[in-house]
């Protein structure tokens, strides 16, 4: 009898097509994200589960799993996924570092330049029929990105992808992390260890790319909020979570920071109501930092490869925990 796998949700064919040989496949079609009690109940008999970074895979749900082996989640992010329960419970739990890196660092970059160079609010003037003038003094005045100091909040995979596209924009670049890197990377780079203060006071852009934990949770408040510059900019392609969103909307209202570009949220999707569709001096895109069409496609292989590996009682390819 073949092993039973549950989807969260659709992925590519192929990927579909490859694991329909080896398992029986169910798909969630219902609404998304699935509802709790469904995931409770579908992950009771099943051996292995393909989840997205909006299914929250607590220990509740976990408990309801009488055999599952492997979780595998189509995503670099894991704090939607109860670690300790998982490798408690000898599960397994893939994710995809490495193949999204260059997606996600290309849209914090886009998210930096449209921020500095206020292209979405030109076109949203433009569209809504509000360009009245040309080429004014003061119309529309942005920002140069040379010479400006951007601070790289977490410098991992992604963010170091990030600092080789400031770098080419002769940006200096700061970072702060856990863990300095060392000397030479440093000088490859062209990047300068500070602590998180002067990365705060100092920069002119800062870009997180921290995970979202205990101790980076809205990391980002009025507090942190007010040491920035007048004059700089946020930019978010980790977890809205890292954000305090109320703060955020206070800062950019009352101009404490210039503006921001972020592409994750605390709740998503947000809806038309929310306090960020305001905000002029706010650019956002939809969660699609790793949503380019080669790298979804090696996203939904690498988590194919993940499940099977922990099916067949192996780690995953990028596993996390146990
Ligand atoms: C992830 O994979 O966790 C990212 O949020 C994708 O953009």
């Amino acid at each position: 009898m073949k092993q039973k796998i549950f989807l969260t949700r659709t992925l590519h064919d192929f990927a579909l097509k490859e694991l329909k040989k080896k398992f029986e496949v169910e798909i969630h079609t219902g609404k998304i994200p699935i509802a709790q009690n469904i995931l409770k109940s579908k992950i009771k008999n099943s051996d292995g589960l393909i989840c997205f970074p909006y299914d929250e895979i607590n220990k509740e749900v976990l408990q309801s799993a009488e055999k599952l082996k492997v979780i595998s989640t189509f995503s670099v992010g894991y704090d939607h996924i109860d670690l300790d329960f998982a490798k408690e419970n000898k599960i397994r739990v893939g994710y995809t570092p490495e193949v999204l890196t260059d997606a996600t660092a290309d849209m914090a970059f886009g998210l930096l330049l449209d921020s500095l160079r206020r292209i979405s609010e030109g076109d949203r003037i433009i569209r809504n029929g509000k360009w009245k003038q040309i080429y004014g003094a003061y119309d529309y005045v942005g920002f140069d990105l040379q010479g400006k100091t951007l601070g790289i909040m977490g410098l991992g995979r992604i963010g170091k992808t990030l600092a080789k596209r400031a770098k080419a924009f002769d940006m200096k670049i700061i970072y702060h992390n856990r863990n300095k890197i060392s000397k030479e990377e440093e000088r490859k780079l062209g990047v300068k260890y500070v602590a998180l203060d002067k990365l705060i006071t100092q920069s002119d852009v800062i870009s997180i790319h921290v995970p979202h934990t205990k101790e980076t949770n809205q990391i980002f408040d009025m507090k942190i909020l007010k040491k920035m510059k007048k004059t700089a900019f946020l930019i978010n392609t980790s977890r809205g979570k890292v954000v305090n969103e109320k703060d955020l909307v206070t800062a950019l209202k009352q101009k404490i920071i210039a503006g921001a570009g972020i592409d994750v949220f605390k709740t998503e999707p947000i809806n038309k109501n929310h306090p960020f569709i305001k905000l002029e001096n706010l650019v956002m895109a939809p969660h699609i930092g790793s949503s380019t069409k080669e790298t979804r496609i090696q996203m939904a292989e690498l988590t194919v490869k993940n499940l099977i590996n922990g099916m067949n009682g192996k780690k995953p390819i990028y596993s996390v925990g146990y």
